[in-house]
This record gives structure tokens, C-alpha cells and sequence, in this order.
């Protein structure tokens, strides 16, 4: 609908060239006015927004007690609602790896809070959602022999390092149970980036992103029932943020 705000076409130009990324930034400039308006809305009292997002952002003050400017709270307020859709891309792949793996359809069902866990750190190990980050070199330092200086970009190779044999066993397996044994280090499940969240870069979104998507299994597995029809179900890594090739076209979708 015009004016409205797009947010998964925004996610879907991340990582694009081309038109694809050129509507990334039309949708961004359009979603940025709608942003700016539903905190002026809320500021003048003419909004009925429940609490939520959007009233935060707008009423939060800083240590000063300024409200933050509009163009910086619509931009805030983006930032937490696009990579909160974005997440649905994980719903896609936990259907796909319920569809590729039945057998964890029925264990699912069945299962406990920790393999539901389990289930959902597979998922963001196995299946590519960003296969690489760039970032920009801070300290010197060698890698193999090869010299990185200050201020050289630098690829983090994502999906490569959740699938390296050196760390994970059997990689390119999907197994929740690996992490029965094998236990977690902030520099290799890194799906949502490395190291901490407190103070570095890491993703802070990626509690959220793991409750959403053990919620999402969980509902997929125990509370509907639907077919998949044919389709192409092979992933494109090079497809920013990537995606099968079709989707995840369900169908007879039914509660039970
Ligand atoms: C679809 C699931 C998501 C994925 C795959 C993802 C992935 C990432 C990655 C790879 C980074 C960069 C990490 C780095 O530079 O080392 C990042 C940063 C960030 N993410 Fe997420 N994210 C997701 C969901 C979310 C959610 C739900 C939120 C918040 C509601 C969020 C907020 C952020 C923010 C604010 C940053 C910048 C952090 C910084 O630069 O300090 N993300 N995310």
C-alpha cells in the first residue's frame, strides 16, 4: 500500500546490487517519513499506540532529559522493527529443516525446553542468513601470513566458520544434538557475528532472534499441519540475506 512502510522488501535489498538495493533505499526513505510521524503522532497525543517500540523510543530521554531528535528516534525505531521482520527468514528455514529433517517434526513435538534450544542453534548454525560481514581492520595484526593494516576491510566469513570442520563435527549434518556435547564459544556459532555483544559488535538482537525462533518450531511443529508442494528449495549464497531459491511455499495450511 503506498506509504506504507515495507519492511521485508527492506530486508530483502541488505545485501543487493542493483535495483534490487535501489528500492532498498526508495523503501528506506519512504519507511524513514512514516517512522518520523508515528513518533510526532505519539509525542502530540495523537496516537493510541499501546506500549510497545514506538512509544519507547518516542517518550525515552537521555541522561540530560532530551527526547531525541525525530529524524533519530524514526531511525531507532526502524532499527528495532526491520531486523525484528527479518526474523522470519529463520522462520523459513526452521520449515525447511523440519521438511529436510522429519524425523525432528515428531521429536519436536515431544521435546523439552533445552532441545528446543538445541533445535533452534541448529537451525542459525546450519542454514545461511548473512553468509559474510565486511568490517574495517582497527590494529594490525598477520593471519597466515597474510598482513592486515589499519584500515583494510576485512570479510568475516559467517556461514564458512559455522561449517568449519576443524570446529564442528560433521558440519555439513543437521544435528541439534551436536550441542549436547559440544559446547558454544562466542567465536564460532556466529551467525549474528563474534566475540560479545556488550562490547563489541555482536548482534544484540540474537536472544530475541532465538526466542522468536524456538517459538516459531515449536508452532510449526506441534500446532498446524501442512504439505509442501514441489518447488526449488536450493539455497543461493550469494543472495543477500539469503533465501531458498522459491521461498517456502506452504500449503493446506490447518491448525490442530
Ligand atoms: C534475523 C536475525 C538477525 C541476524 C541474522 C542478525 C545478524 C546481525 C549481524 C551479523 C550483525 C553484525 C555483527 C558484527 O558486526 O559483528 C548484527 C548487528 C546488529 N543487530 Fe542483528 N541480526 C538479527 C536480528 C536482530 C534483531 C531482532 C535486532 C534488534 C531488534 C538486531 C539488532 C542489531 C543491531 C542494533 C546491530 C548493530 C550492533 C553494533 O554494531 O554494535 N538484530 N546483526
Amino acid at each position: 500500500m503506498r506509504g506504507r512502510p515495507k519492511f521485508a522488501a527492506m530486508v530483502d535489498g541488505t545485501g543487493a546490487i542493483g535495483p534490487r538495493n535501489w528500492r532498498g533505499h526508495l523503501l528506506r526513505a519512504r519507511t524513514e517519513r512514516w517512522a518520523r510521524a508515528r513518533i510526532e503522532e505519539i509525542r502530540s497525543g495523537r496516537s493510541d499506540a499501546p506500549p510497545g517500540p514506538a512509544r519507547t523510543v518516542a517518550t525515552h530521554r537521555d541522561a540530560e532529559g532530551r527526547l531525541l531528535d525525530v529524524k533519530t528516534a524514526g531511525v531507532e525505531l526502524i532499527n528495532l522493527l526491520r531486523p525484528t521482520v527479518a526474523n522470519a527468514r529463520y522462520v523459513v528455514f526452521a520449515a525447511m529443516a523440519l521438511h529436510e529433517n522429519p524425523h525432528w517434526a515428531e521429536a519436536l513435538r515431544a521435546a523439552d525446553a533445552d532441545t528446543r534450544q538445541r533445535f533452534a542453534w541448529e537451525v542459525r548454525r546450519a542454514y545461511p542468513f548473512i553468509p559474510f560481514i565486511g568490517g574495517r581492520v582497527r590494529e594490525p595484526f598477520e593471519w597466515r601470513g597474510h598482513a592486515f593494516e589499519t584500515g583494510d576491510w576485512a570479510l568475516m566469513d559467517l556461514y564458512g566458520t559455522n561449517h568449519d570442520p576443524g570446529r564442528w563435527h560433521a558440519p555439513e549434518r543437521f544435528d541439534p544434538d551436536r550441542f549436547r556435547t559440544e559446547a558454544i564459544d562466542p567465536f564460532d556459532l556466529i551467525s549474528h557475528g563474534g566475540g560479545s555483544a556488550t562490547d563489541g559488535h555482536r548482534c544484540p538482537g540474537e536472544g530475541l532472534t532465538q526466542t522468536l525462533l524456538v517459538t516459531a518450531a515449536h508452532l510449526l511443529a506441534t500446532s498446524m499441519r501442512y504439505e509442501l508442494p514441489p518447488q526449488d528449495l536450493t539455497l543461493d549464497l550469494a543472495y543477500i540475506p539469503a533465501r531458498p531459491r522459491s521461498g517456502c511455499v506452504l500449503r493446506g495450511v490447518r491448525a490442530v
